[in-house]
């Protein structure tokens, strides 16, 4: 089911299939891992401390450190990629 449903979203995407693969593992695995302490209201908010693409991963590091979720680097990556295109938007 898994891989009928990216290959879906591949072909529907189309333009660049891998970073949209990530992006949306990086959604899925932030609204079902990190919304108990805070909403994406943290990621907009007028003084928010990540300025930099380093320092959002590291921040993402730093939260599922926290929930011991023991993720691997291309689920870090998946995240800070997604917050990043959605909220973010660093260079
Ligand atoms: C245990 C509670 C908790 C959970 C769960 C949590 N966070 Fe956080 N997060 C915080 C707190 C508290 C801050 C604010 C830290 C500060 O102000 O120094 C924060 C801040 C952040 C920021 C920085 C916001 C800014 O100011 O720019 C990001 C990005 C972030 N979290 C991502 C995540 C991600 C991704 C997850 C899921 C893996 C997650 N958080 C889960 C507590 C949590």
């Amino acid at each position: 089911m898994k891989t009928q449903y990216t290959t879906l979203l591949v072909l529907a995407v189309g333009a660049n299939p891998v970073f949209a693969e990530d992006i949306s593992h990086g959604k899925k695995l932030q609204q079902e891992n990190c919304m108990s302490c805070h909403d994406d209201g943290m990621y907009t908010r007028e003084n928010r401390k990540v300025t930099t693409p380093d320092g959002l991963q590291k921040q993402v590091r730093r939260c599922e450190q926290t929930l011991g979720l023991q993720w691997f680097d291309e689920d870090i990556d998946a995240v800070s990629d997604y917050l990043n295109d959605t909220f973010y938007k660093f260079k």
